[in-house]
């Protein structure tokens, strides 16, 4: 009978213990696990926590910036870093989707390394590494401590990585990880979020990354996720999307005939993202979110729903 009051507690008092008067530097996500973990070490050590938060331009829309909001009214100290073109340039023309990632990885290592660099006397690394990272190394739901790890090995190591690492969680399961969360007051719309993957939309628009089409798929997504949430739905589902895919189809609007992009739209219900299932969204819901999708979204004239389940189907289309 895990007690969050008593966790928080105790791991306050064995960081500020471990940590003393020393600079921490921790990067986050915007997701559960690095939020938890920047509060708790907030809570131990002050300003002597360094929060970076990198805009990769591949988050959701209008995320980078109120997210780094919410950020700064929970009262860390964190530096938001827009390096989208950073990450659009090491995209460019690459369509393969472990080419991507590593891409990915390797412009967020760069990035967050030359942001470590500008601090002086740091001596920690902090991470929101859970029990279930521990074991699998790699996280399922990802945020850059995965990101790091999976790609450590790429040339040498980056300054920032032979830092002492802190890791408040590593005991925890998610379930925890949340009740912690919301013990520490953290807003329970955060605490409640979708996991969403490092790589970001880069991994939801098939083919090559263009800013534009950045920008149609975060339309999408917005209406998407924004219309789960006003209907009810958004807690229902484990995790939900929108993916551009690198066709075209012919339609018609007024008298004109089309061709134009055709997104998908997926949610599924699971428990660990191992396995996972197509959630039966109501006709209704999904025929209002098609229908605004293509009257508001220019450039995509068809919307599909993805009804396939996990195995042997992924949850992300890479
Ligand atoms: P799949 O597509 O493998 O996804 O069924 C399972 C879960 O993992 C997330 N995912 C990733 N997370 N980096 C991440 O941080 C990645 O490269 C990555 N690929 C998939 C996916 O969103 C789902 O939650």
């Amino acid at each position: 009978n895990f007690t969050p009051n008593a966790f928080v507690e105790e791991i306050v008092a064995e960081m500020k213990e471990k940590i003393g008067n020393d600079k921490v530097v921790l990067g986050l996500s915007g997701g559960v696990d690095s939020t938890v973990a920047a509060v708790l070490l907030n809570k131990a050590i002050g300003d002597n926590l360094y929060c970076i938060f990198v805009n990769n331009g591949l988050l959701r829309k209008n995320e980078f910036q109120s997210v780094l909001d919410q950020y700064k009214d929970m009262g860390l100290n964190v530096k938001g870093v827009d390096a989208s073109q950073r990450f659009y340039d090491a995209l460019a023309g690459l369509d393969d989707p472990e080419a991507k990632r590593k891409a990915i990885g390797n412009a967020f290592i760069e990035v967050f390394d030359d942001e470590a660099h500008l601090l002086t006397d740091v001596k920690y690394l902090g991470q929101g590494t859970i029990y279930p990272d521990v074991i699998e190394s790699v996280s399922a739901t990802g945020g850059p401590s995965a990101t790091i790890k999976s790609h450590h090995n790429v040339g040498g190591l980056p300054d920032f990585m032979k830092l002492k690492i802190v890791e408040p969680l590593r005991m925890l399961f998610k379930d925890e990880v949340r009740r912690v969360g919301a013990t520490l007051g953290i807003d329970p719309e955060l605490l409640g979020r979708h996991p969403f993957p490092g790589p970001g939309l880069a991994i939801r628009i098939l083919g090559d990354i263009t800013p534009e089409k950045v920008a149609i798929l975060q339309e999408v997504d917005a209406i998407f996720i924004n219309g789960l949430k006003e209907h009810g739905l958004y807690d229902k589902v484990w995790q939900a999307g929108a993916i551009l895919l690198p066709v075209n189809s012919v339609g018609v609007m007024g008298d004109e005939r089309t061709y134009e992009k055709v997104v998908a739209l997926r949610a599924v219900e699971s428990t660990d993202g191992m396995t996972a299932d197509w959630v039966h969204l109501p006709y209704e819901f999904l025929m209002k979110t098609s229908n605004e999708i293509i009257n508001k979204v220019k450039g995509v004239n068809r919307v599909v729903y993805d009804i396939s389940s996990k195995p042997p189907a992924t949850i992300e289309w890479e």
